[in-house]
């Protein structure tokens, strides 16, 4: 979220808090009915966080139906899946995010047992949405990650 803000020339803060709050309530309340993200948008906004930070956590849940307009909560349900995916390709690489390429991560999307929770169609769906090319997306959502390879021990067992 900070590399996309930063791109896009928006406030990096306030998207980097957006991508790291939005699932705050999910492990206490994964329930899609009665649950996430109800409580983290109820939380942020007695927390007294911007109002567009807690309808872009709003429109990442597609069951409640928010639409998604501006370009942080069309960036929020793109990268989010996304970036799970990719940090799931690099654990299983010896060089882990490091020279990954989009090619390679299209193919593990097309195998179904890898990664099985992530869904497919969210990520088709995210950048269809926001308006870029799936390759450039991936490559670009690569490439954040792997400017941030030492926070998230992403540099894959051959790391010395
Ligand atoms: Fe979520």
């Amino acid at each position: 979220m900070r590399a996309a803000a930063r791109r896009d020339s928006c406030d990096e803060e306030l998207w980097g808090v957006t991508g790291l709050l939005h699932d705050l309530d999910y492990e206490r309340h994964p329930d899609p009915e009665t649950g996430h993200p109800r409580m983290a948008m109820a939380e942020l906004e007695r927390l007294g966080y911007p109002p567009e930070v807690v309808r872009a956590v709003a429109s990442h849940a597609d069951y409640l139906h928010v639409s998604r307009d501006t370009p942080l909560e069309k960036t929020l349900y793109a990268v989010d899946e996304l970036s799970g995916f990719v940090v799931a390709c690099a654990y299983v690489r010896p060089e882990g995010i490091h020279g990954m390429t989009p090619k390679s991560v299209k193919k593990k999307l097309k195998t179904p047992a890898f990664a099985a929770a992530i869904n497919r169609d969210d990520v088709r769906r995210g950048a269809e949405e926001l308006g870029v090319e799936l390759d450039d997306h991936i490559a670009f959502v690569i490439a954040a990650l792997d400017g941030q390879a030492d926070e998230l021990e992403l540099h894959g067992s051959q790391a010395a």
